[in-house]
């Protein structure tokens, strides 16, 4: 078994990516690890250059992350952790699968769609190619489970469809270059929502700080941004059900439900009737108690540049060794002569 996931070092670590991907990240980590599994945890900071970046603050942004995702409890010794930039076969392995990716299967991405706008010819090349980059990553490991928030689905189709069309077009049936991975999604966190508009997903992109919950946020700071989320004068329904055509709503009672470790139906069975005035102070003071110790040791890591260093290079040898037997396969399987 062989876990991979990735994140953008684009900016702070915020409540989406934490209970969509990273908490799962944590736990396959401290389910699988002990029984022999690997998992290669990556800052995808190759992805990241597809858009306008600051150098200076891509630098900055990769160390904080580090520093997140080891608060969150990543721990290196257990999982493999790094940044692709230290791995070249990562860009390596993207480029022999530029020849198997079809243009029509890019096209078709949506992220792509909403990122480059109505301004394609203007658009980076790399973020047109960025599904073929991801595609690479996994790949590249053997990944048979990659946990993500339903935003990544679309990519992780694409990669499915990479290696399956490499495996058929130059390997034989019995010995595939590539395995096909599965994505794990988080059935309640699949998709957290801005706090500020129920139909947008929680990101980092958003202009508006007050539309997200950032790790790094102190707790007068989270009750403020639960306190002015947009919700309805309704009071909070009895049951699930209640919550069709309520996003706003819905997005809460889901938050909720994943910080506290239970399921929608029994946050409604506690706070079915009540209205938003008495949930969201609860639902405050929950965040703050699961994300303040989180914090706290952010602070703390963030300030050793050194050991954040150390840890993604050391997070990255052992990282090329694991990647160099499926290039190497790939490469020969292409008939590249080296
Ligand atoms: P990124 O950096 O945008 O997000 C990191 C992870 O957080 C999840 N996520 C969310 N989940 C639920 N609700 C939200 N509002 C929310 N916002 C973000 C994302 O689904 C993701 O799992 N392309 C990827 C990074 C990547 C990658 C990979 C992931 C590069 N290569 C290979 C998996 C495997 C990205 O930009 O994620």
């Amino acid at each position: 078994m062989r876990i991979v996931s990735g994140i953008q070092p684009t900016g702070n670590l915020h409540l989406g990516n934490y209970l969509g991907a990273i908490r799962n990240w944590v736990g396959m980590q401290d389910e699988w690890t002990a029984k022999g599994a690997t998992c290669l945890y990556f800052l995808a900071d190759l992805h990241a250059i597809s858009m306008p970046h600051e150098p200076a603050s891509l630098a900055a942004n990769t160390r904080e992350m580090v520093a997140a995702l080891v608060s969150c409890g990543i721990d290196p010794d257990r999982s493999i952790l790094f940044n692709q930039a230290q791995v070249p076969a990562h860009a390596e392995l993207q480029w022999l699968l530029n020849g198997t990716a079809r243009m029509g299967w890019l096209n078709r991405m949506t992220q792509w769609k909403d990122k480059a706008g109505k301004n394609r010819e203007g658009a980076s090349v790399a973020l047109f190619t960025y599904p073929v980059l991801q595609a690479a990553d996994v790949l590249l490991y053997q990944a048979t489970h990659v946990p993500v928030g339903e935003d990544q689905k679309q990519h992780l189709e694409l990669a499915r469809d990479v290696a399956q069309k490499f495996n058929n077009d130059f390997a034989s049936e019995d010995a595939p270059v590539f395995t096909l991975p599965d994505p794990i999604i988080p059935p309640q966190a699949a998709r957290i929502m801005s706090l500020r508009d129920g139909s947008a997903k929680m990101s980092k992109s958003d202009p508006s700080d007050m539309s997200r919950i950032n790790l790094v946020d102190d707790a007068d700071t989270i009750m403020a941004k639960i306190k002015k989320a947009k919700t309805d004068p309704e009071p909070l329904p009895e049951t699930a059900e209640g919550l069709e055509g309520r996003p706003e709503a819905r997005n809460l009672v889901g938050i909720y439900a994943t910080m506290a470790g239970t399921d929608v139906a029994s946050v409604l069975t506690q706070f079915g009737g009540q209205g938003f005035g008495q949930f969201k102070p609860a639902l405050g003071d929950l965040l703050v108690e699961k994300l303040a110790p989180m914090a706290a040791r952010y602070r703390e890591l963030r300030e050793d540049q050194g050991a954040l260093d150390a840890i993604l290079r050391k997070g990255a040898e052992k990282a090329r060794a694991l990647a160099t037997p499926t290039l190497d396969a790939a490469y020969q399987a292409l008939g590249l002569v080296r």
